[in-house]
Formats: C-alpha cells, sequence, structure tokens
C-alpha cells in the first residue's frame, strides 16, 4: 500500500502544492490553500475505466451517430447549450448562492418529463420535501420526474443504472462524496474525482447529466474552475441577486458556440424568459436628463440595447474619483484620456461615474462611443435626443472605429422606435441597407460629440 501524503490543494482554483502557501501562484487568492491526503485509491477509477482495448481507427471509419438533440423546453436555455442537450453530455451550471440554479434545472426536469423523458433529480442539499415546495410554486410535474437525496457517489450510481433516465441533475457536486476519497465533501479532491465518477456515468451509459457548481469567492468550497476543463459545457448564471433578472452565459461548450446570452426574470412561479432582453435594459430610461444615452452591444448573434449613463462633476479631491459600474474602469479611464486630448474636454479636473444601468457586465468595445457621449453629455449638461442611439469603437486617437454587425444593430434600434443612429462612418454603408431610420456617421470623437448638441 502506499504511503499516505498529503497535499496542498488551492480550494479556488485547484492548484496543487507539496507545501503550504499564503498566497496561491495560480489564482492569486490569499489563504486558500488545505491540507488534504494525496492517497487517492484509484481503484475505482481506474477498474471501471478498463474496457476492451481501443484501437486507432481514420477519420472516415468512425460511424457518425447522429448526435440527437433534446430541447429543454426553455428557448433561452437551448440557445445557450447550442440549440439543446446534447446525449450523453456533461454540463456545468455555476453561479452565485441563491442564483437559481435549482429553480432553472427543476424547470428543465418538468419540461423534460413532461416531454416523455425519464429524469432523475438528485439532491444533495435540500430535503425532499423543500423541493416539493419549489414545485409546488412552479406548477405541475409529472411521475416521469424523480427525486433522490442522496450524497454517496456508489448509491447514485447504483440508482441511475436501476431507474436508467436519460438526464440526471446532481445539486450540487459540492455535497457529493466518494467513499474512496478520503478528504471532506467539497474540498478540490473529492469535486474532482466525483466529477470522474459522473463523466463515466454520462459517458458509459449516455445519459445527459447537469451538474450545478457553487462558487465562492471566500474558497471554503472548492469552486468549479477545477472542474471546467473535465466537462464539456460550462454555464454559468449571474445577474445582480438585487436585479429581477438573470443572465445564463456559456462559458465553454464543446457543442456550440459561447458567446450567446440567455435571459431570465425570476418569478415566483420560477424563471421566466425574457426574449426581448432590449425593452427589459430600457425599462425606466429617465427622459430629458444630461448624460444618458442608449448604446448598442452584441451578445453572440443578438443586439442588446441598453442605457449608458455618466455622472461628471468638479471635484475636491486631489485625485479625481472615477468609478465603472457594469463596465471595465481601465476602459472608461482611457477613454475620458481620449476626450480630454482629442476633444479638449477639461475632463482632469472632474470626477466621474459611469454606470451601465441595469447591473449587467457589458465590455464589447462597441460600447465605447456611448460611454464617451454619455460623458460629455454629462460634461456639457446637454441632454442627448431620446430616441438617438450610438455605437462603435474608439481608437486611441479619438478615431470612431467600425464594428461588426452594424446593420443587426441599426434594425434593432428601428424596431424599438428610435430614429437616429450615430455610428462609424465606416459602418454607414452597410447599415444604410435598414431604411426609415437616420444614419448619423462619424469619424471621430469630435464629429460624434457635435452630432449630440
Ligand atoms: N416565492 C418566491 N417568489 C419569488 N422568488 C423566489 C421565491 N422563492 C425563492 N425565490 C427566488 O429563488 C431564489 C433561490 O433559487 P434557487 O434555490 O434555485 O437558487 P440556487 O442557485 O439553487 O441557490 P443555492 O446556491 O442555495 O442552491 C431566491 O434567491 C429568490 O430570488
Ligand atoms: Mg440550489
Amino acid at each position: 500500500m502506499a504511503k499516505a501524503r498529503s497535499v496542498f490543494f488551492c480550494q479556488n482554483c485547484g492548484f496543487e502544492s507539496s507545501k503550504w502557501m499564503g498566497q496561491c501562484p495560480g489564482c492569486r487568492e490569499w489563504n486558500t490553500f488545505a491540507e488534504e491526503p494525496k492517497m487517492i485509491t484509484k481503484k475505482a477509477t481506474a477498474g471501471a475505466a478498463r474496457r476492451e482495448t481501443a484501437q486507432p481507427l481514420a477519420l472516415s471509419q468512425i460511424e457518425m451517430s447522429t448526435t440527437t438533440r433534446m430541447s429543454t423546453g426553455i428557448g433561452e436555455l437551448d440557445r445557450v447549450l447550442g440549440g439543446g442537450i446534447v446525449q450523453g453530455s456533461l454540463v456545468l451550471v455555476g453561479g452565485d448562492p441563491g442564483i437559481g440554479k435549482s429553480t432553472l434545472l427543476l424547470q428543465v426536469c418538468r419540461n423534460l418529463s413532461q416531454a416523455g423523458k425519464r429524469v432523475l433529480y438528485i439532491s444533495g442539499e435540500e430535503s425532499l420535501q423543500q423541493i416539493r415546495m419549489r414545485a409546488q410554486r412552479m406548477g405541475e410535474f409529472t411521475d416521469q420526474l424523480m427525486i433522490l437525496c442522496e450524497t454517496n457517489l456508489e448509491d447514485i450510481r447504483e440508482a441511475i443504472t436501476k431507474t436508467a433516465p436519460e438526464i440526471v441533475i446532481i445539486d450540487s457536486i459540492q455535497t457529493m462524496y466518494n467513499e474512496d476519497v478520503t478528504s471532506a465533501p467539497g474540498s478540490v479532491s473529492q469535486v474532482r474525482e466525483s466529477t470522474g465518477v459522473l463523466l463515466q456515468i454520462a459517458k458509459g451509459m449516455n445519459i445527459s447529466i447537469f451538474i450545478v457548481g457553487h462558487v465562492t469567492k471566500e474558497g471554503v468550497v472548492a469552486g468549479p474552475r477545477v472542474l471546467e476543463h473535465m466537462v464539456d459545457t460550462v454555464l454559468y448564471f449571474e445577474g445582480d441577486r438585487h436585479a429581477a433578472y438573470r443572465v445564463l452565459r456559456g462559458v465553454k461548450n464543446r457543442f456550440g458556440s459561447t458567446n450567446e446570452i440567455g435571459v431570465f426574470e425570476m418569478r415566483e412561479s420560477g424563471l421566466a424568459e425574457v426574449p426581448n432582453p432590449s425593452e427589459y435594459m430600457l425599462e425606466g430610461k429617465p427622459e430629458g436628463a444630461s448624460g444618458s444615452v442608449v448604446a448598442c452591444t452584441m451578445e453572440g448573434t443578438r443586439p442588446v440595447l441598453l442605457e449608458v449613463q455618466a455622472l461628471v462633476c468638479k471635484t475636491n479631491l486631489a485625485f479625481p474619483r472615477r468609478t465603472a459600474a457594469g463596465t471595465d474602469l481601465n476602459r472608461v479611464n482611457l477613454l475620458m484620456a481620449v476626450l480630454e486630448k482629442r476633444a479638449g474636454l477639461g475632463l482632469s479636473s472632474c470626477d466621474a461615474y459611469v454606470n451601465i444601468a441595469g447591473g449587467i457586465r457589458m465590455n464589447e468595445p462597441a460600447l465605447d462611443l456611448g460611454i464617451i457621449l454619455a460623458i460629455a453629455s454629462s460634461m456639457k449638461d446637454q441632454p442627448i435626443d431620446e430616441k438617438t442611439i450610438a455605437f462603435g469603437e474608439v481608437g486611441l486617437s479619438g478615431e470612431v472605429r467600425s464594428v461588426s454587425m452594424a446593420e443587426q444593430r441599426v434594425r434593432e434600434a428601428k424596431r424599438l422606435g428610435f430614429d437616429t443612429v450615430i455610428l462609424p462612418e465606416a459602418c454607414k454603408r452597410q447599415a444604410a441597407r435598414v431604411k426609415e431610420i437616420r444614419l448619423v456617421g462619424v469619424k471621430n470623437v469630435r464629429e460624434a460629440i457635435r452630432a449630440i448638441v
């Protein structure tokens, strides 16, 4: 028997070290190392993985199995998954506590079971009564959905073999444990080994498995970062817990694109889809106020209009205060420097606060022009016409550069009743295919500012 030694794992990112360290070299977090026994018996994993020896094959010899995708019955989720659940895939759903992971997956269970699929929901966190209570809020369920409260992976494997479901939900991976691993549930080695077991089940029995993973900043439980490369698809559920909407973002997807998002709203009856995020994001936009402009960003193939707000005021400090909510502060600082140098605005003696209204985080360069105009409008105390939107990337010499998919952006603006679009001159030709909307092409920030006054 091998001598049991211990190793140290960063509980945040899974960095492995033979010594304890104060700061993790992998993720730069402090105080995240925890000691775990090294000896992981490979008995279970290695034994189960031993199949008959595989022969190398030429690509053309491999049979194409038609990848069957199952619709989850939730359009926004299907879009993020790349068109539905792929049979035999392992999907990780991460997110902050209370954001709605269990709710979303229970809804998926309901839809799939109503479509006649056998679904097994395994919870290690909540009692059967709690799940029942949540289900009560959501409406009708069929008996095709089975619920199991269990944390031991061997028992779970047995239950799966016995019930032969097509979809399994594991809520959450941090509560699961494998008897062969001696460390506590939620530790890096447990999480990693448990996911390994689930991976075998998914691929071996051709079952799609959804795994819920918690993300904690403090690193008390192992974040799902360590398993991101083990699974096929990683989805993150994000959003402001104080706002009702939630954004589901694909971070990795072996079966589809990762730049699509799904937008949901938390209601008492569960998560409702928001098919038109633009309308949602622009709700409550102030009228006739300076420092506010509507910008357009692309989320995958979908244009999303949102409001950029800026507040610029004289500072009393030696170092003016600058903050950015919902976008990158460095980008805002850079854009303010561009405004100072290229448009002659005296911003160095001003505090500036920039906010993407609605609490959503957006970093697309096409937002630059919106941020520039919001700052300029607040600085000059000059409101921008409410029916105007702006998009374009701004370069260091103050030039407004073209962005992709200008036509789609203009179309979305028109659909929502806007009548003027300030856009890069270079995009104007492409965007001119959309009729009955005024296009103002600008080459640099000076021209853009002139367009709003
Ligand atoms: N009656 C209700 N009406 C409206 N929203 C509710 C109601 N009950 C719960 N919620 C919402 O559901 C959220 C909890 O959802 P859920 O349990 O699915 O989250 P979770 O991501 O699974 O959390 P955890 O990390 O604790 O497992 C709450 O934060 C709240 O916003
Ligand atoms: Mg939950």
